[in-house]
């Protein structure tokens, strides 16, 4: 009922609605007005109440929940089912859970907080309160499991697309799916797959990108290495709708571009035409043409970024003669996230 509420006080667009008015739109009693706006209010909403005039919206705040991701969202798959938690282990986690409970395609799960964020080759990841979109989707694309790498790719794409659109920052993307600006990781996505031999069960993309966080709210041996949105804007003076009463960006948008622009991708894996999306990774590539290192395993080789196959492994010149094709590993690239 809250949210009802809340769609018919953000229709207004911050003009007053009188309790009788909800009572009778929705059909419920004024006290169930009065609980449901109380409600909200214990979310963060700040709502003015008159007693001659009704109730008033103030919007201009970042709050997240499904109801927020869910206004405006015109997808047909990506986000038809979310689950948002104000604290959670890892969205990863739920989301694999649920994957296995054979949840919807396309279902998004998002939180607040993390309290056991995973980052890729076993790191964690620093989630904390109201500080960034930690989000993961689940997928069931009707490909094989040796052509998930192109999920990845696609997903990184995604995210750039949607964090230009937002706030009109452009970003870059590390080998295969970092995205960072001047040098510092922005967003990091972690995939996982769950299969048998010849086809996928499902896979979940999950997705952390640093929106709200202030440079210093960054552990000390990251700051060098890792920047949110708000921390680049300010560092840069760039003028980005933020909101007016916390000053925060707003994530619920930054969610629903990430999942307009996940859909397109995923369209285009399922339709076959994987080729757009190595094209379109190129095109905001942060790696080619620059000097790398290799760890796989612990056996460490340098060289050049020159390509990336269609199966989006990654061309390395070694400068001996040979190139060598990266599927997974830990590459670091000269001059990004703190590797000189
Ligand atoms: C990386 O190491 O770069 C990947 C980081 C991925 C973090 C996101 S936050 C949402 C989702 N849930 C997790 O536990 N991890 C991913």
């Amino acid at each position: 009922m809250k949210y009802k509420i809340l769609q018919k006080l953000m229709e207004c667009q911050g003009g007053f609605v009188s309790g009788e008015a909800l009572s009778e739109m929705l059909g419920v009693s004024r006290t169930a007005v009065w609980k449901s706006i109380k409600e909200l209010k214990e979310e963060g909403y700040l709502v003015d109440a008159s007693s001659k005039k009704g109730y008033r919206l103030e919007q201009d705040c970042d709050i997240l929940n499904s109801f927020e991701i869910n206004y405006g969202l015109e997808t047909k798959i990506i986000g038809k089912n979310i689950e948002f938690f104000n604290e959670i282990d890892s969205t990863n986690n739920y989301a694999k859970r649920i994957a296995n409970e054979d949840c919807k395609d396309g279902t998004i799960v998002a939180a607040d907080c993390q309290t056991a964020g995973k980052g890729r080759l076993g790191r964690s990841w620093d989630s904390g309160r109201k500080k960034g979109v930690w989000m993961s989707v689940v997928l069931r694309p009707s490909i094989l499991p040796d052509e998930v790498q192109v999920i990845t790719l696609g997903a990184s794409v995604a995210v750039v697309k949607a964090i230009k659109k937002v706030t009109g920052i452009e970003t870059g993307i590390k080998w295969p799916n970092d995205i960072v600006v001047e040098g510092k990781k922005l967003c990091g996505i972690l995939t996982e797959m769950s299969c048998e031999q010849d086809r996928i069960n499902y896979i979940v993309v999950g997705i952390g990108v640093n929106v709200n966080h202030f440079q210093e709210d960054f552990p000390l041996e990251l700051r060098n290495k890792a920047v949110s949105i708000k921390a680049y804007a300010e560092e840069k003076g760039l003028d980005i709708n933020v909101c007016r009463k916390d000053g925060n960006i707003r994530r619920s948008s930054i969610i629903r571009e990430i999942a307009g622009e996940l859909e397109k991708m995923y369209f285009d894996i399922n339709n076959r035409k994987t080729l757009n999306i190595i094209e379109k990774w190129k095109s905001c590539s942060a790696t080619l043409g620059r000097e790398v290192t290799v760890n796989i395993k612990g056996v460490e080789y340098a060289g050049r970024a020159v390509d990336i196959t269609n199966e989006g492994k990654l061309v390395v010149d070694c400068g001996d003669g040979i190139r060598r094709e990266v599927v997974s590993g830990e590459v670091m690239v000269r001059g990004l996230m703190g590797y000189i």
